[in-house]
């Protein structure tokens, strides 16, 4: 099948002509395929209105369109296209749209035109329908079930989108052509692939046989404009005196572990405390997925890769983390702990690359750092627990726990330190915890933020190295609510 949009129920595959990319346009025919089924949910009544990007069409638009890329494809080599810059070929596709409008006395107007021409170029030299998605910033998901059905998230909200493929064959050949970027194929041997839009956003594909209804395509769109803390003490995942702490902790280079659930804002955290790094320090990130977005001039990103279709060729964060060590960082930073790189990570942490930062999935501080421990004893690390405990214990300053409540509100609820090892037991203090209060009328969870009442973190050293205890002091006494509240009664 070619590199470009032809369509897969289409079986009359033009030769290509022995030079140039384009032909006399043919005489007027009929198409060879039937027009589109109807989408098969426009009979059901939907409660939210599609959310078109602005796109209005007219009934038969898209039987023209159907027309026009039949007689386009017959006209020219969609492959020698791919010789010419996106500027030359769109002339080129204007040229040949426009004779074969003319040749076949379709009547539409200029700006349905323009439509006409921008849906083939799309299909043609993007990712058809899905580029109006793909440039709008509001989207945060795109799914694609099938040719007909396709929704979106927006704020936070899923609703149906008016975007419509030509058939499962055209759906197909989009994500082949996204997979195709990062080397990969799918079809039904290979069925499910993940890959990376050129722009960032994380793509997976899951394609017939196991995907009954068509192929189905998921994207999560990367975010350009990450949040910062104070738009986190905005929504009030945490106050402003919880951010200072926050802030202190990432500039005095204390060792932390982000600990939540999925989608409770992990990575969100971990790059907002990437800004307080300072700028001279050289910094290397290991992720999965490249998601941190690090203002600092000094950063080496490093990125996983998962095997080929023959099974060779992974790299592993474990793999990435040991090279990081003879790279010579200052600090490294993991966007997701997960396995056996757990121990190289500590062990990074505990030789001078202070600073390092992690996320790891864990409901609270406790359980995350006991979640470290078995990815170390799972890693087939033959060490006695104390060891591993004592280990972790020397390396982890601060557990950072983001969670996302029943109302669907993000917030932090806990700031905790690691304090030592009690026997096999390792210790640890919260120093700013969320206590949830009740639930107001809308089913919104009321709650509030405090520091525990501890004057003097086992950081607190660190942060006076780095002139900030002052600021620490400040932080940590108005955030002692309860206290104040009892000096206010009195
Ligand atoms: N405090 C927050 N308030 C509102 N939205 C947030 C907050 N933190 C993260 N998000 C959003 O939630 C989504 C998931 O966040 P992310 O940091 O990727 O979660 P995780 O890494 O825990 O899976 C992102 O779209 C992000 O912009
Ligand atoms: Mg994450």
């Amino acid at each position: 099948m070619s590199m470009f949009g032809r369509r897969g129920s289409d079986g009359s595959a033009p030769a290509p002509p022995p030079s140039g990319a384009k032909r006399p346009p043919p005489p007027a025919r009929e198409p060879t395929d039937p027009p589109p089924p109807p989408p098969p949910e426009a009979a059901v009544p939907q409660r939210d209105p599609p959310d078109d990007a602005g796109i209005k069409r007219s009934e038969n638009f898209y039987d023209i369109k159907s027309t026009v890329f039949s007689a386009l494809i017959d006209t020219i080599d969609l492959s020698q296209l791919s010789g010419l810059d996106q500027e030359s070929a769109r002339e080129e596709i204007r040229d040949i749209v426009n004779d074969i409008v003319a040749i076949k006395n379709i009547v539409m107007s200029i700006a349905e035109q323009e439509d006409l021409l921008e849906d083939i170029c799309n299909d043609v030299l993007g990712l058809g329908p899905l580029e109006p998605l793909l440039a709008r910033d509001d989207i945060a998901d795109i799914m694609v079930n099938g040719a007909f059905k396709t929704y979106i998230e927006v704020d936070g909200k899923v609703r149906s989108s008016s975007v419509r493929f030509r058939d499962n064959a055209q759906l197909m050949n989009v994500c082949q052509r996204i997979v195709s970027q990062v080397g990969r194929r799918v079809d039904e041997a290979s069925p499910i692939c993940d890959a990376r839009l050129p722009d960032g956003s994380r793509v997976n594909v899951i394609a017939p046989p196991l995907s009954i209804d068509g192929p189905s395509l998921t994207i999560r769109k990367f975010k350009k404009d990450k949040l910062t803390l104070d738009q986190l003490v905005n929504f009030g995942t945490i106050t402003p005196e919880g951010a200072t702490i926050l802030q202190i902790v990432g500039r005095s280079r204390c060792n932390v572990l982000i600990s939540g659930g999925t989608g409770s804002g992990k990575t969100t955290l971990l790059n907002c405390l990437t800004r307080y790094i300072e700028t001279d320090e050289r910094v290397i990130t290991c992720e999965d997925a490249a998601e941190l977005q690090l203002q600092q001039p000094h950063v080496v990103r490093l990125e996983t890769r998962p095997p080929n279709i023959e099974g060779e060729g992974e790299i592993t964060m474990r793999d990435l983390v040991k090279n990081c060590l003879r790279m010579r960082p200052e600090r490294i930073i993991v966007g997701e702990v997960r396995g056996p790189e757990a121990f190289d990570l500590l062990q990074a942490m505990n030789t001078g690359h202070d600073g390092s930062m992690g996320t790891l999935h864990a409901n609270s501080p406790r359980e995350a750092l006991s979640r470290l421990e078995s990815m170390i004893t799972m890693g087939g690390f033959q060490l006695p627990s104390k060891t591993i405990r004592d280990m972790i214990s020397a390396s982890i300053d601060v557990v950072v726990q983001a969670a996302r409540l029943r109302d669907g509100s993000r917030r932090i609820t806990h700031i905790t330190e690691v304090v030592g090892t009690e026997g096999d037991i390792i210790t640890t203090q919260d120093i700013f915890v969320y206590d949830v209060m009740g639930e107001d009328g809308d089913g919104r969870i009321a709650g509030r933020h405090r520091s525990t009442g501890i004057g003097k973190p086992k950081f607190w050293d660190r942060a006076r190295y780095f002139g900030e205890e002052d600021r620490l002091a400040e932080a940590l006494d108005k955030a002692n609510v309860l206290e104040n509240e009892a000096a206010s009664r009195a």
